[in-house]
C-alpha cells in the first residue's frame, strides 16, 4: 500500500450494519477508491463466530477492501489480525483498529474510543497488530474521549510511533457521539504532528465539502460515512471537485428511485438474510422526495425484493404524478 495516499483519496467509511458488500460496491462504482468493512470484532473471530466472519465476506469482483477490527487485547487483535490476512490474501489493502466507537456496549468493555483513554494500551495493540500482520496497519480515532478534552494530537503521535502506517480522524470526541459539528482544526493539528497520511473524516455531504476539508485540514485523503447513505453519488461529487471539474448536480428522484431499486436487487441476489437493512437504505434513499413519508411507512413492512420493488414503483408513480420526476431535492433536511 505505499504510495496509496500519494495522490487525494476518498474513502468510504466503516459502519456498523451499512458497509456491506453492496453498500461497497456501489461506492466504488461511484468513485471511491477504497471502502472499509464495518467493524469487525476480534473477540468474535477468536470464536469462530459465524455472523462475525460474515462481515468478512467480499462482493464478487471485489478486488480490495480494508479491514477494520476492534477489541483492546493485543494479543487476541494481533492473533486475528494474521487470520484475517491469511483468510482474504491479496485482497486485504491494509487493516484498521477502532479507536473511535463511543458506543456504550463497546466502549464499557474498554474497545473503541475507551482505547483513546489508555494512549500506552492503545499503542500496544498497535503494534502487535503490525507485528502480527504483513499489511499496513492503520487507526481511527476522535478528536478525544470527554468533551473539551482534545487529546487527539499526542495520541497520534503515539499511534505513528506505535506503527500505525496513516490515521483517521473524526474531529467529534466521543461524548458527542454524532452531535455538533467536525472540528476541522483537529484534524489539521493532527496533520501537522504526524508525518503518516491522516484521513480526514466528519459531516463531508458533498463535492465542495470534501474540497474545503482537504484545503483547511491539509489531509491526504477524505473519508465519508452518513453523506453516503442513499447517496453514492457524493463520491463522483467530490472526485469531480478534487479533478478541478465542475460538482456534478444531485440526482433526479428517478435516478434515485432507480438506484434503490438496483440496491434492493444486489442485496436480494447477494446477500438475501440482510435484505432487511434494506429498509434503512430505501429511506435514506428518498428523502427530501414527494411522498417519502407515505413510502417511509410502507418500507417498514418491507420484508422481500417484490415488497420494496412494489413501494418503489409506488413511489415513482406518486412522483410522476406530482411531475417531479426530473426534479433534484436537497437531501437533506
Ligand atoms: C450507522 C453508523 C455506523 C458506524 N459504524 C462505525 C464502525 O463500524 N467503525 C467506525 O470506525 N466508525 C463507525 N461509524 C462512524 C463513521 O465511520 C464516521 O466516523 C462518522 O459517522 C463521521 O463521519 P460522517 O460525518 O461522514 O458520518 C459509524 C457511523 C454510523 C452513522
Amino acid at each position: 500500500m505505499s504510495g496509496f495516499f500519494d495522490r487525494p483519496r476518498l474513502l468510504l467509511a466503516p459502519m456498523a450494519g451499512v458497509s456491506d458488500e453492496v453498500f461497497r460496491l456501489l461506492a466504488c462504482e461511484h468513485g471511491a477508491d477504497l471502502a472499509y468493512t464495518e467493524m469487525v470484532s476480534a473477540k468474535g473471530l477468536s470464536y469462530a463466530n459465524e455472523r462475525t466472519r460474515r462481515l468478512l465476506n467480499l462482493g464478487e469482483g471485489e478486488s480490495r477492501v480494508a479491514v477494520q477490527l476492534f477489541g483492546h487485547e493485543p494479543a487476541t487483535m494481533a492473533a486475528q489480525a494474521a487470520w484475517v490476512e491469511e483468510t482474504l490474501g491479496e485482497s486485504l489493502a491494509y487493516l484498521d483498529i477502532n479507536m473511535g466507537c463511543p458506543a456504550r456496549k463497546i466502549v464499557t468493555k474498554g474497545d473503541g474510543c475507551a482505547l483513546m483513554t489508555d494512549p500506552s494500551l492503545a499503542a500496544r495493540v498497535v503494534s502487535a497488530v503490525a507485528g502480527a500482520a504483513s499489511r499496513p496497519v492503520a487507526v481511527k480515532f476522535r478528536r478525544g474521549y470527554a468533551v473539551g478534552d482534545e487529546t487527539c494530537v499526542d495520541f497520534a503521535r503515539r499511534m505513528e510511533d506505535a506503527g500505525a502506517f496513516a490515521l483517521t480522524v473524526h474531529g467529534r470526541f466521543a461524548g458527542q457521539m454524532y452531535r455538533g459539528r467536525s472540528e476541522r482544526g483537529a484534524i489539521a493539528r493532527v496533520k501537522r504532528a504526524v508525518s503518516v497520511p491522516v484521513v480526514g473524516n466528519g459531516d463531508v455531504t458533498c463535492g465542495a465539502d470534501a474540497a474545503s476539508l482537504m484545503a483547511e485540514t491539509g489531509c491526504d485523503a477524505v473519508m465519508i460515512a452518513r453523506g453516503a447513505q442513499g447517496n453514492p453519488w457524493v463520491f463522483a461529487q467530490a472526485r469531480a471537485v478534487l479533478e478541478g471539474r465542475p460538482e456534478p448536480p444531485a440526482p433526479t428522484v428517478a435516478e434515485r428511485i432507480a438506484m434503490a431499486e438496483r440496491h434492493a436487487r444486489l442485496m436480494a441476489e447477494r446477500c438475501p438474510e440482510a435484505l432487511v437493512r434494506m429498509r434503512r437504505h430505501a429511506m435514506w434513499y428518498v428523502a427530501g422526495v414527494p411522498g417519502a413519508t407515505a413510502a417511509r411507512g410502507r418500507f417498514n413492512y418491507c420484508l422481500r425484493l417484490t415488497d420494496f420493488l412494489d413501494a418503489f414503483e409506488a413511489l415513482r408513480e406518486a412522483a410522476d404524478a406530482h411531475g417531479c420526476l426530473d426534479d433534484r431535492p436537497a437531501r437533506r433536511g
